[in-house]
């Protein structure tokens, strides 16, 4: 089990303390700050850096500490799909577990002691969740989170990722009818491609900068140097590519060149150009469709075996087939699809899917 931790400046000593204990144990441990009790280290920084660990997945369980662990708990509870509890004492620690079933702990380290500190971390995390009656409340908590997220994604498991956005779904919607035409559908596809991506880099790290508008000095953001590449799967990707470059223009784009064989529904390798500094890049492979996930996952393969690192998998429409293909080959990769549809056909196709997206992109059949 993998546990991130975090603390601010008066959090430190006792975050110290905690992660050489969870050190000594089967526990894995990342430390996401402060670095020292020294520097004022500003607590929402780490509450945001290790509750969108957990939320993502990438972490099982956080813990986060401040002076009290308030502002922890408060800054973490800011993310959909964490539940931050405070606990001063085993008691708080057991049931923040068993009833409310907190995948982050939040204590104070000028409330506890290290010895304390111990004992609470060592209760929250050998205590089970109960289910129950305290599911069904949890769940209400989720589905209230749900209705009222403004990123309109939806978490279907720790690594994939759905979209609400009623302008993806009515777009959608348009390029599975089978009368629409070719311009027109290659216009949505870059569309939808866009807005997803839109969605996707909501959480890109920012820095302040100082800027001087015509009135005054004021301080604005910048975004903070994140590396980017695109990298559609040939042919039909190619028709997402533009749409994320209008929104992220210094992005690189690699290219990788597979077919499906149609009788055996296997990917053939034929073209592979990535960008050279493929490992230091955020790298998003994009293909409209994700059917029996034979192609995304040799793409993924691919880029792996070049050095890629961080992956993730944009598509328009997914299989369930698909899906489980590429989590269960490439479990560190997230997948993020318009849609999750229902099955594929004896033919390998999408249902209801939109057909051959190739052919429909650019006209071939
Ligand atoms: C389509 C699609 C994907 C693949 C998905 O490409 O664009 O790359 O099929 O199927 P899979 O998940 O079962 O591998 P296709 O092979 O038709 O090539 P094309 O883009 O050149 O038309
Ligand atoms: N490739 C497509 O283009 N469509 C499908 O439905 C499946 C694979």
């Amino acid at each position: 089990m993998r546990i991130a931790l975090g603390s601010d400046h008066a959090g430190y000593s006792l975050k110290k303390c905690i992660k050489e204990f969870l050190e000594g144990t089967s526990f894995s441990v990342g430390d996401f700050g402060a670095q020292n009790a020294e520097d004022p280290y500003d607590y929402p920084n780490a509450a945001f850096s290790v509750g969108e660990k957990v939320a993502r997945g990438d972490f099982d369980l956080g813990i986060l500490i401040c002076g009290t662990g308030i502002g922890m708990v408060m800054a973490a509870n800011k993310i959909p799909g964490v539940r931050a509890a405070l606990a001063y004492d085993e008691d708080t620690a057991r049931f923040a577990r068993r009833h409310n079933n907190a995948n982050i702990l939040g204590m104070g380290g000028r409330k506890t002691d290290c010895n304390s500190g111990i004992k609470i971390v060592k209760e929250w995390l050998y205590s089970e969740f109960e289910g129950g009656r305290h599911l069904a409340r949890t769940e209400k908590i989720k589905a209230f989170e749900n209705s009222h997220s403004r990123c309109a994604v939806r978490k279907e498991s720790p690594r994939l990722v759905t979209f609400d956005h009623p302008l993806i779904q009515h777009k959608l919607g348009m390029i599975r009818d089978k009368n629409t035409s070719v311009k027109v559908f290659r216009e949505l596809v870059q569309e939808i491609a866009g807005l997803m991506v839109f969605e996707t880099t909501r959480n890109l790290p920012l820095e302040p900068v100082e800027v001087e508008t015509p009135i005054t000095k004021t301080t604005a953001f910048s975004l903070s140097g994140k590396k980017v590449a695109i990298i559609p799967i040939l042919r039909a990707g190619l028709g997402m590519v533009d749409g994320i470059l209008q929104l992220i223009p210094n992005a690189k784009v690699g290219h990788i060149g597979l077919y499906r064989d149609p009788e055996t529904l296997e990917p053939v390798e034929y073209y592979c150009k990535l960008p050279g500094d493929i490992g230091e890049r955020d790298i998003i492979i994009v293909d409209p469709m994700l059917a029996t996930g034979g192609s995304a996952s040799a793409a993924i393969d691919l880029v792996k075996r070049r050095g890629g690192m961080k992956i993730s998998l944009l598509c328009l429409i997914a299989a369930p087939e698909g899906v489980s293909k590429v989590h269960e080959k490439h479990p560190d990769v997230d997948i993020f699809a318009a849609a999750i549809d229902s099955h594929l056909n004896d033919h390998g196709y999408i249902v209801p899917g939109l057909g051959d997206a190739g052919d429909r992109l650019f006209g071939t059949r």
